[in-house]
């Protein structure tokens, strides 16, 4: 299968504890390729943008302060079948769901502060990655 990318944010949480270097190990160990990764402070307007899908949702505003309120690291991903390898190697959202041996079981604090995002599709993988990327930041 050839390779597919995706996208990841290692989030506040993680920066604020310096695992920045852990998550990457677990991410690497994994199969996947840091392609691109900047580190970042989110602005109201990039986080908000972000999460839109999520707006509706009672977690949204707790979830863009959050995520506005130290650096994160974005990165995209590659490797084979890369949006199910990166899901299956992050855990299940809530950490207290997620198996043993996945980055937010071992490494997250709560269902907020959950140390990773991915994206969901690889369709989803594509807007993500060009919201943070332009194309010649990307060297596969
Ligand atoms: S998922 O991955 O979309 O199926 O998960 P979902 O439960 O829909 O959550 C979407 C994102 O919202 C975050 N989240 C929360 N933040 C704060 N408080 C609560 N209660 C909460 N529940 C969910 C969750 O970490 C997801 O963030 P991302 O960055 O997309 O992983």
């Amino acid at each position: 299968m050839a390779a597919t990318r995706t996208f990841s944010i290692i989030k506040p949480d993680a920066t604020r504890r310096n695992l920045t270097g852990a998550v990457t190990k677990m991410l690497e160990d994994a199969g996947l390729r840091v392609v691109a990764s900047k580190r970042i402070h989110m602005t109201r307007e990039q986080a908000e943008g972000f999460y839109a899908v999520h707006k509706e949702r009672p977690f949204f505003g707790e979830l863009v302060e959050f995520m506005m309120s130290e650096p994160v690291v974005v990165q995209v991903l590659e490797g084979e079948d890369a949006v199910a390898k990166n899901r299956e190697v992050m855990g299940a959202t809530n950490p207290a769901d997620a198996a043993p041996g996945t980055i937010r079981k071992e490494l997250a604090l709560s269902i907020g502060e959950n140390t990773v995002h991915g994206s969901d599709s690889e369709e989803n993988a594509a807007i993500e990655i060009a919201y943070f990327f332009k194309d010649e930041e990307i060297v596969g």
